[in-house]
């Protein structure tokens, strides 16, 4: 058998906060608190719960923006979030992430040519601008925007425009493991479908793998294989997107399924 693209093995973060106890102990928030799960090549792994379930902060973890308390995780087989900077330093460009705000993750003074190729560079994917230039018309193609818009600056574009971009500079590096977290909350219900069918589009494309990070139901479907249910730190329920969705096991799913009006769950990709 080989080894699942991702394993989580107990993962746990948790947070030191300001106030102490009753008996004068240091408080612990638990943002994630034993989380377990793996992801196949190529497969999407959607993670939903409620604001505040520690969703995001499992991907700051995977990505080595939070430091784990204790767990492991393994990447194709070697753990990785005990490495230290330079060790990981590879796998930051096989391990991309994708936010909620594109405008915020795009730099207004670069140029999207500077955005996309600079990144090539420092992960030794270029040796000339040339061959950067090449690389980026090809992405932007396949994101749909024009290559044209190379020599233009972020403010020029709308908000689905700048999504695109942010998409674009992640597809450049050709990552094995895409992390989004609430990708598309932030963009009108109007072009949200539009954008997760470029995104699976993008997926299938590559064969990369995902974990979709959303607290949308019906987002999570429309593009998962697989579905984890977070409460408080712990993942309550996991499964086959189909299972989740029609003979959910667990409360918490059911509750959480019966809160959104069933129009507002997408037809699945
Ligand atoms: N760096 C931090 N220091 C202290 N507490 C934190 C930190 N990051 C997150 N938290 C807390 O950890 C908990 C989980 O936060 P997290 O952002 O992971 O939730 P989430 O599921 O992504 O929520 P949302 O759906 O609102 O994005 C929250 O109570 C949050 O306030
Ligand atoms: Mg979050």
């Amino acid at each position: 058998m080989t080894d699942p693209l991702l394993r989580l093995v107990d993962l746990k973060t948790h947070f030191q906060t300001k106030g102490v106890g009753l008996f004068g102990e240091k408080k612990v928030l638990k943002a994630v608190d034993g989380v377990s799960f793996d992801i196949a090549q190529g497969e999407v792994l959607g993670l939903v719960g409620e604001s505040g379930c520690g969703k995001s902060t499992v991907g700051r973890t995977l990505t080595h923006l939070e430091k784990t308390t204790s767990g492991q995780a393994f990447f194709e087989g070697r753990e990785f979030l005990s490495m230290t900077p330079h060790k990981f330093r590879p796998l930051r460009r096989e391990i991309q992430m994708i936010f909620q705000d594109p405008f915020a993750s795009l730099n207004p003074r670069l140029k999207i040519e500077q955005t996309l190729g600079e990144p090539l560079f420092i992960h030794g994917l270029c040796k000339t601008w040339n061959e950067a230039r090449s690389k980026i018309a090809a992405t932007l193609e396949r994101v749909g925007m024009d290559p044209k818009i190379m020599s233009r600056h972020p403010h020029e574009f709308s908000g689905g425009q700048r999504q695109r971009i942010g998409i674009a500079r992640v597809m450049i590096l050709q990552p094995k493991l895409v992390i989004a977290d609430e990708a598309v909350s932030a963009l009108d219900v109007s072009i949200q479908a539009q954008f997760l069918n470029l995104i699976k589009k993008l997926q299938r494309d590559s064969g990369m793998s995902m974990l979709f990070i959303s607290h949308d139901l019906g987002v999570v479907r429309h593009i998962s294989d697989r579905v984890a249910v977070m409460l408080a730190g712990k993942i309550v329920e996991i499964g086959d997107k189909h299972q989740i969705f029609e003979a959910p096991q667990h409360e918490y799913t059911r509750k959480l399924l019966n809160s959104i009006p069933r129009i507002a769950i997408g037809k699945e990709a």
